[in-house]
């Protein structure tokens, strides 16, 4: 299988999300693996968008994230719930929008060149959170309530049957 890296930048939000998520299907079809599903939405979304930095911190235990696959500069190893944008989302089950950084208390900086960021929860089956999917961007005020409608929708394919936590935990 051979498929091109899509850049939609300069599009409507909902226009390019609409085309990368119908890449992510394709490429995804079938599969079930939440760290496959994991790495190849980060690199879709990464590239089509020229996102900073974009990946996944996973939960592995109640009160601890660590880092999974992500696209972009090294990303911090280990966050604590209730810590830093993502620990935020993670704690309060809710999408964290941050518009400039530097106005976020308890930010927590992996690169300089970061000004807004995105945090998306991800569920599980069970409805608790198994991961937080984090997007940096190096311009302020780069995302919105699209970003969270759209973000939100792609990551609830990870509470759907065949693509679940169960897995994720047997290998952890
Ligand atoms: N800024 C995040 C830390 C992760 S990095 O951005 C990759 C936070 O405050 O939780």
């Amino acid at each position: 299988m051979s498929e091109t890296q899509l850049d939609v930048r300069g599009m409507a939000k909902p226009d390019a999300y609409r085309i990368l998520g119908e890449q992510l299907d394709a490429v995804c079809e079938g599969v079930s693996d939440p760290i496959a599903v994991m790495a190849t939405m980060a690199c879709i979304l990464h590239h089509g968008f020229g996102h900073l930095w974009t990946g996944f911190y996973r939960r592995i235990d109640p009160m601890r994230l660590i880092v999974g696959p992500y696209q972009g500069t090294l990303g911090c190893m280990e966050i604590e719930l209730g810590r830093g944008v993502c620990g935020t989302a993670a704690m309060n089950r809710r999408t964290v929008i941050v518009p400039d950084v530097r106005l976020f208390a308890g930010h927590i900086s992996c690169d300089a060149r970061s000004l807004s960021e995105i945090v998306v929860p991800v569920f599980d089956r069970q409805g608790e959170v198994m991961a937080v999917l984090d997007i940096d961007s190096a311009e302020t005020g780069a995302f919105d309530d699209v970003d969270k409608s759209q973000l939100e929708s792609w990551v609830a394919r990870f509470a759907q049957a065949g693509t679940g936590h169960q897995r994720m935990n047997d290998r952890i």
